[in-house]
């Protein structure tokens, strides 16, 4: 059976590969994660006071969108409106639990989008499907799914050309529910036909698609697999999100922060399946991004452009290797991704000594030549026979480490 080639949007999201997943409502002010009302049981009416106090002063959307692009990220994925209801665009009028009815009395939304346009990144628009707030969500579901479609079509006339949207909040009401997204997809495909859908699985149905619209999968805070898409009746992409501590939305005291190597590794594991990965930030009550997540995304980029250009346009090739290594290919280029190298060193210095030497590979569609460390040119000797490679993997010179090195080479098919 044959696997089926991506339409055009869906290719050039798998080749944006990266993307900054941000976080941001009025529980921002209360620095307790984005379940903050749901969990501790704030009445509507006590959480709603919170609009009073969301002046945002420091909110920039040109600012965010250079914090992804500094990542090397390509897009971001902006909460329009979470669980919470409250709506950082200008709902005309749909409902007044907005940014412009707040103490901001402005469209963030508008601000976000024109960053992104000014910064070359792409905007998309998460939506919450379930509401904590509407009145009808648990009332009249029918005029609530009108209330959801008359929200998405604001967002989808009012701001140009959108990335895509990113719908959450199925998983919160039986799989039988009718969401009535025939519509709701239409509706997109109407006004923004270049636009992605995503529509988050949730944990418990990881890499599953519920309606044959959506152009990708989701593996929400978890390894992705390699997708299966012979007879699939379209290519679907994959994204897989994560949070870079434990939550969300702004937790003032989450200190579980994941490292960069963490990080690194990630975005690796990610693009090894060809999977997206959409990293979360959350801005405090100010709207700044807290300057640690900011550092952790700038080492991403700063990694991305020692050695790690590769994962945007390099796709899985039937090359594996032995523990996490892997290889990409990008035309008659591959490039192999080597974890857990050692420094070399001194044994008064360096720890851990001996973790570089032979890697093998196997799979190799073609013979290789020229291959060598993107990161310092540094030219690496290999065997190859037939489909198996190996090669001798050098350590890391004294003063770095890179995580994850990436070796490339010329591929003659
Ligand atoms: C979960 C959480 C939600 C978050 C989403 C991001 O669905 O409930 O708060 O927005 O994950 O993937």
């Amino acid at each position: 059976m044959a696997i089926p080639v991506p339409e055009k949007r869906v290719k050039e999201f798998e080749e944006m590969g990266f993307g900054m997943f941000v976080h941001w409502s009025l529980y921002a002010l209360l620095g307790q994660g984005e379940w903050a009302r749901y969990l501790r049981k704030i009445p509507r009416e006590e959480y709603a006071k919170l609009a009073d106090d969301f002046a945002v002063t420091k909110f920039d959307g040109r600012e965010l969108a250079r914090i992804a692009k500094r990542a090397g990220a390509k897009y971001i994925t902006l909460t329009t409106r979470h669980h919470d209801g409250f709506s950082l665009y200008d709902t005309k009028g749909l409902d007044n639990f907005d940014a412009p009815h707040s103490a901001a009395k402005r469209d963030l939304i508008r601000e976000f989008v024109d960053g992104c346009n000014a910064e070359g990144i792409k905007p998309f628009f998460y939506h919450t499907k379930l509401d904590w707030n509407h009145p009808t969500y648990h009332g009249d579901f029918k005029k609530y799914l009108q209330y959801l479609r008359d929200s998405i079509e604001v967002l989808c006339t009012q701001y140009g050309p959108i990335g895509g949207f990113w719908f959450d909040g199925n998983w919160d009401r039986p799989p039988e529910t009718d969401w009535e997204d025939d519509q709701l997809y239409a509706l997109i495909r109407r006004y923004q036909p270049d636009c992605i859908i995503v529509d988050n699985a949730g944990m418990h149905r990881m890499g599953q698609a519920s309606n044959q619209e959506l152009d990708s999968v989701t593996f929400e805070q978890g390894r992705p697999t390699p997708m299966d898409r012979e007879g699939m009746p379209k290519y679907m992409a994959a994204e897989m999100c994560q949070t870079i501590n434990q939550h969300w939305g702004y937790g003032k005291a989450d200190f579980n922060y994941k490292s960069l190597a963490y990080l690194i590794e990630t975005l690796c594991a990610c693009r090894k399946v060809g999977a997206n990965y959409l990293l979360n930030v959350g801005p405090d009550g100010d709207g700044v991004v807290p300057a640690m997540q900011a550092e952790l995304m700038a080492g991403i980029g700063d990694w991305i452009n020692t050695c790690g250009q590769s994962i945007y346009k390099a796709k899985p090739c039937g090359v594996t290797g032995t523990g996490k290594n892997f290889a990409l290919r990008d035309g008659n280029k591959i490039y192999f991704y080597i974890h857990d190298l050692s420094v070399v060193g001194d044994a008064n210095v360096v720890p851990e000594g001996g973790r570089a030497g032979e890697k093998a590979f196997s799979g190799l569609p073609g013979s290789v030549s020229n291959l060598h460390w993107v990161d310092n040119g540094e030219v690496l000797e290999f065997k190859q026979e037939g489909s198996e490679l190996t090669m001798n993997c050098t350590g890391y010179p004294y003063g770095v480490n890179l995580v994850v090195r990436v070796a490339e080479a010329d591929l003659e098919a």
